[in-house]
């Protein structure tokens, strides 16, 4: 039997790294489109490099070129289209490059596919978004609610999702989009607001930093774990017939929720006062959190977390809520595997670990520095 090969724009962002690691297991021969960058910036997959079945390519979804010849050249049997731009607030600021990566790169994947002759063998898997619902019209959120973009990054996932649909009835490809709402993990980005959150927890438990600076904290969402995700990516792949599935909890948690769960997984109980640009998060009380040290009874009395307008959004989507029935009916998936509080206990326990090895490692370079500068020999 032939080897299930897999193709995976986007491997060094959170899904990817999760995704290689799921497609590995499985058996598969897992190739990955990386870019170039002055710092090889490779972190979450560092772990799989060496791997006889991981492979790595350079290629950019903004060059048809690079994507029809690495295509041609892997012959996947499965792509999976992550690659993006992916971050709302900052699709505000360079919405063209946003375009291109997250709309015309969508078309560059589906072209280069056709271009190799492999439309009818290889199936594409399309990373679409709940942003696509923006300004919802309807809660929760399913496959059929109708679709109102509400950023620029939005209206570029918009074409993506369409031009999958597209070239699945004109060309009865096997395409298919996963509309997926927010999932998090210990490998999220930084800024992105639940990571931004657990990490200033965590420094702030270990007195790293003083304050965090949020944006709109009665945004809602529905957070899942991306580990748990990417095993729908695949699912979506192997139905009989290509179809476009909603994944998500089916539970809704505000931003002002996900921090206060934070800080107290971080040994911080916390009081809200006040409102819109003026709430700010009050430490009442400190406590041996379920992981780390216990932070300093001089924070009790402290305002830990302000409004800051940076973080506010020139359109904000702000209910997101997600009815995953036709992915638990149909693809058999449990969407509560990893519930709200578990994932927030995985974020803020990995940033305790981080942030005091960050200190230890920083406090042995000064020493190093300080014994080298005396001229120690060591
Ligand atoms: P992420 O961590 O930001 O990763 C994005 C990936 O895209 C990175 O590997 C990045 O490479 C790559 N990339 C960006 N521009 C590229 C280009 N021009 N050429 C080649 N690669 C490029 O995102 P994620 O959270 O894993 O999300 C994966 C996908 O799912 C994205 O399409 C996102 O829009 C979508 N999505 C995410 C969520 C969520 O909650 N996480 C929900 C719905 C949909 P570098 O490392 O070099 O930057
Ligand atoms: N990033 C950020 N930083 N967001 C904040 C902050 C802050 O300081 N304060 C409040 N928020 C609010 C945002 O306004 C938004 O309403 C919500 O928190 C979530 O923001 P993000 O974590 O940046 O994620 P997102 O929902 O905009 O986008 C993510 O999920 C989408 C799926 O719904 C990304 O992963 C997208 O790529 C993905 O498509």
């Amino acid at each position: 039997m032939s080897k299930d090969i897999a193709l995976i724009t986007g491997v060094t962002g959170q899904d990817g790294s999760f995704l290689s690691e799921f497609l590995l297991a499985k058996g598969y021969e897992v190739h990955g489109v990386i870019r170039r960058s002055s710092v090889d910036y490779r972190e979450r997959i560092a772990h799989l490099e060496g791997t006889p079945c991981f492979h790595l390519h350079y290629a950019d979804m903004t060059d048809s070129m690079s994507m029809v010849k690495l295509v041609g050249k892997v012959k996947p049997t499965e792509i999976y289209n992550l690659a993006a731009q992916s971050h709302v607030q900052v699709s505000f600021d360079s919405p063209e490059f946003t375009a291109d990566v997250d709309a015309v790169g969508v078309l560059r994947v589906l072209e280069a596919v056709r271009a190799c002759g492999l439309e009818h063998t290889c199936r594409i898997y399309q990373a679409s978004t709940s942003e696509l619902y923006g300004k919802v019209e309807e809660v929760p959120q399913n496959e059929n609610t109708p679709f109102h973009p509400y950023s620029p990054y939005a209206v570029a996932k918009l074409y993506g999702y369409w031009i999958v649909k597209e070239y699945r009835e004109a060309y009865n490809m096997y395409c298919c989009s996963g509309i997926l709402f927010n999932h998090e993990s210990e490998r999220r980005g930084e800024t992105f607001v639940t990571r931004k959150i657990t990490l200033a927890a965590a420094r702030i438990a270990q007195g790293k930093q003083e304050k965090l600076f949020l944006g709109n904290m009665s945004s809602l969402r529905d957070w899942g774990y991306a580990k748990d995700y990417v095993e729908c990516m695949w699912l979506i792949l192997q139905q009989e017939k290509p179809e476009d599935f909603v994944i998500a909890t089916g539970v809704q948690h505000s931003v002002r929720e996900f921090a206060y769960q934070a800080f107290k997984a971080a040994g911080i109980e916390l009081k809200f006062e006040g409102e819109g640009l003026y709430e700010k998060g009050v430490c009442v009380s400190v406590h041996h959190p379920i992981v780390g040290v216990k932070p300093s009874e001089t924070l009790v009395g402290k305002v830990l977390i302000e409004v800051s307008e940076d973080f506010y959004r020139p359109t904000d989507v702000v209910n997101l809520w997600g009815d995953p029935t036709k992915a638990k009916t149909k693809l058999g998936w449990n969407p509560q595997t990893t519930t709200f509080d578990q994932l927030v206990e995985i974020m803020v326990k990995y940033d305790m670990q981080k942030v005091a090895a960050d200190s230890v490692a920083s406090t042995v370079r000064t020493n190093l520095a300080e014994y080298l500068e005396k001229g120690v020999v060591l």
